[in-house]
């Protein structure tokens, strides 16, 4: 089977140019490319979530820091470098539980610092380049994730088809192309393998209904759209075998934040014997964080619950509750999948010995 996930993200033209994303606000309905060419239309960008995702914001705060400064008149080094670290604080303003929006801003801080005896312009290109360079990385990441992970997507000898469960949308639009949860599934299925996913709806932005059963219809693997009120029941008639996630930021002791909903999804795996899978990059690790209760979890605002997509849904004036990630202890996990392969527990000493010595 042939798989060819759209492109979330890529860079179109010259240093000119602007970052071209899919604006994931307006599907399933229209598929629309948006081309961004400043920085505060790829802050907004990012906040409403018209590009979303882990890795995907990543690699969107890297050309949004690249369009911050690439008109700058900064005179000297020491003047360029202020402008492009005011940029970095603005854009992690948008979202703060995503630790790869940070990695990514830290990566090109990091880049531009090391080339101070370079004029001005010469850092603008490399800033430019790496940002491109990242969107390369990510999916040879993806891809690693993919290949590790699709072996561990098994049915039962009964079955012909594997039924995987995932919440949100951990896919391509997540990242550059290729996704971390579902890239496993699409490995699955180019090697010729029956695949069928169950999508969690998602509240309240319903990333797993408008996006995940999107971009699954599109590469012609079967997949069901449940509320997320539904996985218990679809868990108790025996029609899941494996669920698997993505991660916005996992601590270093295995602990995952992950869109909202996903620790209720782990707690259910754990009732009814399902493995539950969690698919990050590296990048997605925060091994400055010794568990899950330090990462910050966003707040959204209650317009999202009471009248998400238009229709009021909750009285006037009704005090809501909006956080759009959760925590899942690392105890519910069964394995981390990274593109350096298969993590178990314990979680603190494997992700400790990965990143001290990466392959
Ligand atoms: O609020 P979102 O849509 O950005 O949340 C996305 C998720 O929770 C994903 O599961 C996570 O970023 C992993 S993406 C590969």
């Amino acid at each position: 089977m042939d798989i060819a996930p759209a492109r979330t993200i890529e860079w179109v033209g010259n240093s000119n140019g602007a970052a071209r994303i899919i604006d994931q606000t307006l599907l399933p309905n229209e598929y629309k490319h948006l081309d961004i060419a400043d920085v505060e239309t790829m802050w907004e960008a990012i906040k409403v979530l018209r590009v979303r995702g882990a890795p995907a914001i990543g690699i969107a705060a890297a050309f949004g820091l690249y369009l911050a400064v690439r008109n700058s008149a900064a005179p000297d080094f020491a003047a360029f470098e202020a402008e492009v670290s005011e940029a970095a604080r603005y854009l992690g303003t948008a979202r703060p539980t995503a630790v790869n929006l940070f990695w990514a801003l830290k990566r090109i801080q990091k880049l531009v610092a090391a080339h101070s005896a370079l004029p001005v312009a010469g850092i603008k290109a490399l800033m430019l380049s790496e940002a491109t360079v990242m969107i390369d990385e990510d999916n040879a990441v993806c891809r690693a994730i993919g290949s590790f992970g699709a072996p561990l997507l098994a049915q039962p000898p009964e079955r012909t088809i594997c039924n995987v469960l995932t919440h949100c949308n951990a896919g391509g639009l997540a990242t550059a192309q290729w996704g971390t949860a579902l890239a496993p599934v699409y490995v699955a299925a180019e090697q010729g393998r029956a695949m069928h996913v169950f999508a969690d709806e998602t509240r309240p932005l319903l990333q797993g209904a408008r996006l995940t059963a999107w971009e699954l219809q599109q590469a012609g693997i079967p997949v069901t759209v449940i509320t997320d009120n539904m996985a218990a029941t679809v868990m108790a008639q025996g029609k899941v075998d494996a669920v698997i996630v993505g991660a916005d930021r996992v601590a270093a002791n295995g602990d995952v934040a992950n869109k909202i909903g996903t620790f209720g999804v782990a707690v259910l795996a754990r009732e009814f014997h399902i493995p539950f899978y969690v698919a990050a990059p590296l990048s997605s690790i925060d091994m400055s964080l010794a568990s899950g209760e330090l990462i910050p979890i966003e707040e959204r605002k209650a317009e999202e619950v009471t009248q998400g997509f238009g229709k009021r849904t909750a009285p006037e004036g009704v005090q809501v509750y909006n956080p759009a990630f959760d925590v899942t202890p690392h105890r519910y996990i069964t394995a981390l999948i990274t593109e350096q392969g298969v993590v178990h527990p314990p979680f603190d000493a494997a992700l400790k010995q990965l990143f001290e010595t990466p392959v």
